[in-house]
């Protein structure tokens, strides 16, 4: 049985208030609840979430331990604040920063190799889904970055965020998550084979909310859920990982 996901990316933003997600941090089997503060605030949550089961990650980090590299995080440092998850590849990072499948993949390696598990995020640009060529974007961002991984894949988790979605209130529909998850699921069986890509969770990111949140988790190939704005308003978080929940039991 696939572990289900459901977290929350703050981004360059702070949530509300936490109390509503804390209240709720029972264990419910089968499912990992995470949230991805900015680095400077990962003490103060790893810090709240001390008592709870709620994981917390990290945004982003880089594939070397130490060095001259200004402005980067080391999985090292990451380690001292708890961190069991970390974002690689999202598309913000990809377009704004220009982040490459290259460097990503290298980011991935890295990871993979230490005790915190990768949030590996794929997806699509709006011209390329219009082209109907998300599949090949996907399968490159796929075979590029993940080529080469020779243990551990298991630890990958991979978030499907096509870009048009994100933060645009127009999330994909249930179909069309269920369509791509599906398609990644068989380029993860050519890459490590049927076993391990069965056993891999693919999670959804694109607008989720309280309102679509039921409808795109009931997909067979979603599992969980990669939440952004909702996710800064801790009533409405709390409200998505609690139709995942009922959904489980
Ligand atoms: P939104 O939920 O704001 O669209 O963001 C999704 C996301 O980027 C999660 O990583």
């Amino acid at each position: 049985m696939r572990k289900i996901y459901v977290a929350g990316n703050w981004k360059m933003n702070l949530i509300d208030d936490i109390t509503p997600v804390v209240q709720i941090s029972k264990n419910v089997k089968n499912l990992e609840i995470i949230i991805f503060p900015p680095f400077t605030h990962l003490q103060k949550y790893s810090e709240i979430l001390n008592k709870t089961n709620i994981k917390i990650g990290a945004q982003n980090v880089f594939y070397e331990d130490r060095g001259a590299f200004t402005g980067e995080i080391s999985y090292k440092f990451l380690e001292e604040f708890g961190v069991k998850y970390v974002v690689i590849g999202h598309s913000e990072r990809r377009n704004i920063f220009k982040e490459s499948d290259e460097l990503i993949s290298l980011k991935l390696k890295k990871i993979l190799k230490t005790d915190i598990k990768p949030i590996f995020c794929v997806g699509e640009k709006e011209q390329e889904r219009n082209l109907n060529k998300q599949k090949i974007v996907v399968e490159n961002q796929l075979k590029i970055s993940l080529g080469g991984i020779e243990n551990n894949f298991k630890n990958i988790i991979i978030a499907y965020e096509p870009v048009w979605a994100i933060g645009t209130g127009k999330n994909a529909t249930p179909f069309d998550a269920q369509e791509m998850h599906q398609f990644i699921r068989e380029q993860l069986s050519t890459l490590f084979g049927k076993n391990i890509a069965y056993q891999i969770s693919i999670i959804y990111g694109g607008s989720v909310n309280d309102e679509n949140a039921k409808d795109l988790f009931r997909e067979d190939d979603v599992d969980g859920l990669f939440v952004g704005g909702a996710s800064l308003k801790g009533e409405k978080f709390k409200k998505i990982i609690e139709i995942v929940e009922k959904q489980i039991i």
